[in-house]
């Protein structure tokens, strides 16, 4: 019987989909540019089918000046000529659909490209227009104007304004300053703009009509801000201070879900209705909100990548996010990896408490990372996240194991973090290096040309060609693990074992459970077992490992 979220008419498919997450510009290249691409994507489609997964999540494939890894959207109707054109879009489509796999795609909803037609326009427009209405321009501070008009800082560092030249003046006086909570050339949407909204729902129609099964909102924590003058001061950027009491003046506020009641509305006029999640740094007490029926129906749940490889952490945040899916009827949305974050094969294969972001700047030279121990914990946290009931998430390049790429050269470096943190901060890069397809070649088959940001000569050894070869390699699990859980019940019943310490015992309607260990070994349960993350020996699941096992005692 084919697994349930392959029924395209599916309403529901979403509630326990496997997502896998294609960043393009580093899957696949078609055409030997070194930039990846829908050409390059389809050809993989059989692969995507191989491996087992119900949807594909495409990163930003729109027209952009890569400001933002393309989340500077300069057009969100069309698809960026390096990466291919509508029609291969549609080809793409038509290719994933055929195979029973669903498409979502990224929405960028905070903030456009600065070469978007209307922040051009607004550029060229007088303080006050029309155009400029769309955006949040505002006079500076001071006498001359010469100050920002807040101390609103972006997240990639620095003010969150810009000062823009005086469109009036042919000698280049300088005039308003525009918003940007990213980049310079992310300018914000002024969200309190009925264009703005109208904008949006004709851009979910265009998607959708074309075929598109789901939205990825992009900051979707962000659109409403308290504009009200005076500007109130907030001179920090961190998800930790956000009240959970919406009083907040840029994230998480009130107003921000009357607009996605209003997404919802469009979503809801196609058949099945059009599926979204929501990424909301949001305190937990509010994230269920966004993931109300009649808002996006799923939030990410982001509280496990912030986690230390530790029982107790990880059962409570599970139990946590398992009550926060409930409380509105939603699914949970489970992820490790993604494009912004470090390569959890690597996060887990690091001491306790290592400062990341510093790791990164000593080119993951210090603390040596503990490969084995990473990989072995990376496969086990997946394995369990597949066992819970939810939606999971999985990023290109985790089902090969792949470790993050901690040493690229500083000159290859495209994360805006780079430059905008004064070269404190290296950003984003070492989780978007273009995959190793072969063992060899000039870009290890990620096209027949190089490869827009380098690879390290051990990409041979996590090449996908590698992979395939042995059946106890990291691919080979990923797809027996995807496999084994479209066979077993995935519904929505969980109860937990026991606490122990050092085990997670997660039991699921149907008459299996899930064990994982942390840090020491534990003795299986009886049963069948279906599926392990690591070679279990005399009924003994080694440390960091889990075990999936169909006990028919259970069902009763
Ligand atoms: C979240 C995206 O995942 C990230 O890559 C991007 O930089 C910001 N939103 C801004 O769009
Ligand atoms: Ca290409």
């Amino acid at each position: 019987m084919p697994p349930r979220t392959r029924d395209l008419t599916d309403p529901d498919w979403w509630r326990s989909a496997v997502v896998y997450q294609v960043y393009p510009r580093s899957f696949a290249d078609g055409n030997g540019d070194g930039i990846g691409d829908l050409a390059g994507l389809i050809e993989r489609v059989p692969y995507l089918r191989r491996l087992g997964i119900d949807a594909v999540w495409l990163s930003p494939f729109y027209p952009s000046a890569l400001a933002d890894g393309g989340y500077d959207v300069d057009d969100p109707r069309d698809v960026d000529p390096r990466i291919g054109t509508l029609a291969q879009f549609d080809d793409l489509v038509a290719a994933l659909h055929a195979e029973g796999i669903r498409i979502v795609v990224d929405i960028v909803p905070n903030h456009s490209g600065s070469g978007h037609a209307w922040f051009r326009a607004a550029l060229a427009a007088a303080p006050g227009s029309r155009e400029r209405a769309r955006y949040v321009f505002r006079d500076g501070l001071g006498a001359d104007g010469s100050q920002p008009p807040s101390d609103w800082v972006s997240h990639f560092g620095g003010s969150a304004w810009t000062r823009v030249p005086d469109p009036s003046s042919a000698s280049g006086r300088r005039g308003q300053w525009y918003l940007h909570l990213f980049a310079p050339e992310q300018p914000d949407f002024d969200w309190s703009n009925p264009e703005v909204r109208e904008e949006f729902h004709d851009i979910l129609r265009f998607w959708a009509d074309r075929g598109v099964d789901g939205f990825r909102v992009d900051v979707a924590h962000g659109l409403a801000k308290d504009l009200d003058e005076p500007l109130r001061s907030y001179p920090r950027i961190s998800r930790d201070v956000v009240p959970d009491d919406g009083s907040d003046p840029l994230f998480d506020r009130d107003e921000v879900h009357e607009i996605f009641r209003g997404w919802r509305r469009v979503l809801n006029e196609y058949d099945p209705p059009r599926a979204a999640v929501a990424e909301a740094w949001a305190p937990p007490s509010r994230l269920p909100l966004y993931a109300r029926a009649d808002e996006l129906g799923q939030a990410f749940e982001f509280d496990l990548v912030l986690e230390p490889w530790d029982a107790e952490r990880f059962r409570s945040t599970i139990e946590g996010a398992l009550e926060r899916a409930r409380v509105v009827g939603a699914s949970s949305t489970w992820v490790l990896s993604n494009h912004d974050l470090v390569r959890h094969a690597s996060r887990f294969g690091l001491p306790r408490g290592t400062d990341l972001s510093a790791w990164l700047l000593r080119d993951g030279a210090e603390p040596v990372e503990d490969r084995a121990l990473g990989l072995a914990r990376a496969t086990a946290g997946t394995l369990l996240l597949l066992a819970l009931p939810g939606s999971a998430y999985l990023y290109q390049g985790e089902e090969l194991g792949l470790p993050e790429v901690a040493d690229l050269p500083i000159a290859a470096l495209a994360d805006p973090v780079w430059e905008r943190h004064g070269h404190t901060a290296k950003g984003r890069d070492g989780c978007r290096v273009p995959l190793p397809w072969t063992t060899g070649g000039p870009s290890f088959g990620f096209g027949a040309g190089g490869a827009h940001l380098p690879q390290p000569s051990w990409f041979a050894d996590f090449a996908v060609e590698a992979q395939e070869r042995d059946p106890g390699s990291t691919l080979a699990f990923y797809r027996a693990a995807l496999a084994t859980r479209a066979e077993v019940t995935i519904g929505e019943g969980v109860t937990f074992g026991e606490a122990t310490g050092h085990v997670i015992e997660v039991i699921r309607e149907g008459g299996w459970r899930s064990i994982t260990t942390f840090g020491s070994p534990a003795p299986l349960p009886p049963g069948e077992v279906l599926i392990t993350s690591a070679p279990i020996a005399e009924g003994i699941l080694p440390a960091d490992a889990t075990a999936w096992i169909r006990d028919p005692a259970l069902a009763r």
